[in-house]
């Protein structure tokens, strides 16, 4: 073969190579990403159609309106408070590793925050307030180290509120108006013994 042939049999052959490798790159990373927030979306009532361009056969979930998402086409923000959605949140949304930004509030929210939240590590704001949450707030949402911003304030949650990890930062603004929680009590230092009587001179 003359060597114009092989070299344009060679630069077909990378070609193949470099659009395989792609494929399944964006079949790897980008899809299971689209997969967690279509099985979000899968169970929500969206009477105002706000989640029409969220469709799962996208290569990623980036071009999809209220999602956005960082130079690598993983997601970074939802932006869906006040979208008058109905329905529950899923664990599914655990899965959003580069997660910073979850903003649902004021929908119709109701069901239990799943545990799985604490796995959102990157989360720096969790804002869920005005919906109708129930259950206990997880415990592992403590482990959130760059949550910064949390608001269930206007829920339907009970029992205490955890106090380990990230909760240490948080002020009772952040729970308000969930008529069943149990705040942790800020237990006053008991009073300073009174000093003992100086010794009678003898
Ligand atoms: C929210 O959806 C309900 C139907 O479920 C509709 O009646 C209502 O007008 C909507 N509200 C807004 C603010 O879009
Ligand atoms: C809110 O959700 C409840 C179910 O949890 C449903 O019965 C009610 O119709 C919803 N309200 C609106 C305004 O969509
Ligand atoms: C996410 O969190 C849940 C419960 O907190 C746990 O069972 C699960 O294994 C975690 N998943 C990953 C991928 O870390």
């Amino acid at each position: 073969m003359e060597m114009g042939r092989i070299n344009s049999l060679i630069s077909t052959c990378a070609l193949l190579w470099l659009i395989l490798v792609l494929e399944n790159v964006s079949i790897v990373y980008g899809n299971a990403e689209g997969d967690a927030l279509y099985a979000f979306k899968k169970q929500l009532r969206d009477p105002n159609n706000v989640l029409q361009s969220w469709d799962p056969t996208l290569v990623n979930p980036c071009m999809w309106y209220h999602v956005t998402c960082n130079l690598d086409n993983s997601v970074t923000r939802i932006d869906l408070g006040s979208a008058n959605l109905t329905g529950q949140l899923v664990s599914q949304l655990g899965q959003l590793r580069n997660l910073q930004y979850l903003e649902l509030y004021n929908n119709n929210i109701s069901g239990k925050i799943p545990q799985h939240l604490g796995n959102l590590t990157s989360l720096v704001s969790l804002d869920l307030f005005r919906n109708k949450l129930e259950g206990h707030i997880p415990k592992t949402l403590g482990k959130l180290q760059k949550l910064r911003n949390l608001d269930l304030s206007n829920n339907n949650l009970r029992g205490y509120v955890p106090n380990n990890g990230s909760f240490s930062l948080f002020t009772p603004i952040s729970f308000a108006n969930n008529p069943k929680l149990i705040l942790p009590v800020v237990v006053p230092l008991p009073p300073a013994p009174a000093p003992a009587p100086a010794p009678l001179n003898s």
